[in-house]
């Protein structure tokens, strides 16, 4: 009895630890948006708070993420090598470059998004709730095949939207289509406070007397993101940095911590209002 006791403590302690399982889409119709930067970002952010996460990227044909995240020249297989069974999850799956938790499963460059089926598809990402606390599917523009193939085995939504009236629209449509099942969050990405102020782009509470949905955060229009996606540093990795600490607050309202939502910060004098000031305060 005692030793059957201790064979069966034993089993149980190699058994992996349950995880959080949670499969969340991040969409928005429109193309450009911010959709892969914000998941290689959030992904960074989470895995830093110490969560097991893989980064799924459904924009078959057209594949970013592991650029994004610095990843390219390692990646072997990818989602529909393991889709069709040509190389196992294990092989497919890249570890990141930054984070021991973080995993990125790439996209086919040289297939078309008509080629993934949508019940293998739906079976790989219910493989990876076990394994993984959040599976982040990076969708690729459109409402087409692409969309419903990135939905299918989620079951939560994190809708990208720019302060631009065709943004807004795309996402009203998408959120339609995604229906009440998904819970749609909303990031608005890209906003310049600046032009806000001066009544020349949507404000955040524009977008959303449009939307109306849970506001996960704002993240600035920030010339700096070019910048690391370029080199493949996810901006989250510097939390120091306003925009880092932006994605890191999104992830701790992810994870269900009570923080506020981001809000870029006005610029208290613009470049363009110190030049102005010089002369004379007339302005471009
Ligand atoms: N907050 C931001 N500030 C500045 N540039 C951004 C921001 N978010 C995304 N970008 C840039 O916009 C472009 C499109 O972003 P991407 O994430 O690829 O969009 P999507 O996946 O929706 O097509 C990229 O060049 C990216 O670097
Ligand atoms: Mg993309």
């Amino acid at each position: 009895m005692q030793q059957t006791q201790t064979v069966q403590d034993e089993v149980q302690s190699s058994a992996p630890a349950p995880r959080l399982g949670r499969a969340i889409v991040l969409t928005s119709g429109k193309g450009g948006v911010g959709k892969t930067t914000t998941t290689a970002n959030l992904g960074t952010a989470l895995a830093h708070r110490g969560a097991r996460v893989v980064l799924v990227d459904a924009d078959v044909g057209l594949r970013n993420l592991d650029i994004v995240l610095g990843l390219e020249s390692r990646v072997k297989h990818h989602l529909l090598d393991v889709l069709e069974e040509r190389a196992s999850l294990d092989e497919a799956l890249v570890p990141g470059k930054h984070s021991e938790s973080l995993f990125l499963l790439a996209a086919a460059q040289s297939r078309e998004k008509d080629d993934v089926d949508t019940a293998k598809m739906k079976a790989l990402i219910s493989s990876l709730r076990e394994r993984f606390d959040y599976v982040l599917i990076d969708c690729p523009a459109g409402i087409e095949l692409g969309f419903r193939n990135a939905v299918a085995g989620a079951d939560e939504a994190i809708v990208i939207c720019t302060p631009e009236v065709a943004a807004v629209r795309d996402v009203d449509r998408v959120v339609g289509l995604l229906g009440n099942r998904f819970r749609p969050q909303l990031v608005i990405n890209r906003l310049r406070p600046y032009l806000v102020k001066k009544g020349k782009m949507l404000s955040v509470e524009d977008v959303n007397a449009i939307l109306r949905l849970p506001l996960l955060g704002v993240i600035a229009d920030e010339p700096e993101i070019i910048v690391t996606t370029n080199r493949g540093e996810p901006l989250a990795l510097r939390k120091d940095t306003p925009t880092g600490a932006a994605y890191h607050a999104i992830a701790a309202r992810v994870a269900g911590e009570d923080v506020p939502a981001p809000m870029p910060a006005v610029p208290k004098v613009t470049i363009l209002e110190r030049v102005g000031a010089l002369f004379g305060g007339r302005r471009a």
